[in-house]
């Protein structure tokens, strides 16, 4: 038996005038998108911006159901999207922020074990990382350089 250890180095920012002008610019849009959230039953409301290799932006944000699991997360109305609407082009970044009708959201919000797969799935297929930046409505900012680093051990199609 060995024991393995998996670590990995993540960036914060305190706030998110202290990230280059190009990843302002997401944080801003994904604060944007919070806003027009169909999110009635959680009142949570989260916004995801995908910037593609061409520079193009994909926006999204989560949608809910009154059949809850019928809803989606952001990250995947984005992500889903990207890839629907630019199925060849790689997916730099995305950024991902939250607001709450009930209470201020004042450090990042991280994505959720499902939309962990589905962006692991993209980075796989393009073979170069996705780059993650967390945010919330204000407050600290985290920067992940890769997917990978969040899910550990994932399940891979060299695993079918
Ligand atoms: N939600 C997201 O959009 N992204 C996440 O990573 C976590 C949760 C949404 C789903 C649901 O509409 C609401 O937030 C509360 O869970």
């Amino acid at each position: 038996m060995k024991s393995i250890v998996k670590s990995f180095t993540y960036n914060e920012f305190d706030d998110f005038t202290e990230l280059p002008e190009n990843e302002q610019k997401l944080v801003g849009l994904s604060r944007e998108m919070t806003k027009s959230a169909y999110s009635p039953y959680s009142g949570f409301r989260v916004g995801a911006v995908v910037l593609l290799e061409d520079g193009t932006t994909i926006k999204g944000n989560n949608q809910e159901n009154v059949a809850y699991p019928s809803g989606l997360c952001a990250e995947r109305v984005a992500v889903f999207s990207a890839s629907a609407l630019h199925p060849g082009k790689k997916i730099k970044k995305i950024a991902i922020s939250a607001y709450s009708n009930t209470k201020s959201i004042e450090k990042p919000v991280s994505p959720c074990g499902s939309c962990r797969q589905v962006l692991i799935e993209y980075e796989k297929k393009q073979k170069t990382p996705v780059k993650i930046i967390l945010a919330g409505e204000k407050g600290k900012v985290l920067v992940i350089d890769s997917v990978a680093d969040l899910l550990p051990l994932h399940f891979t199609n060299i695993d079918l």
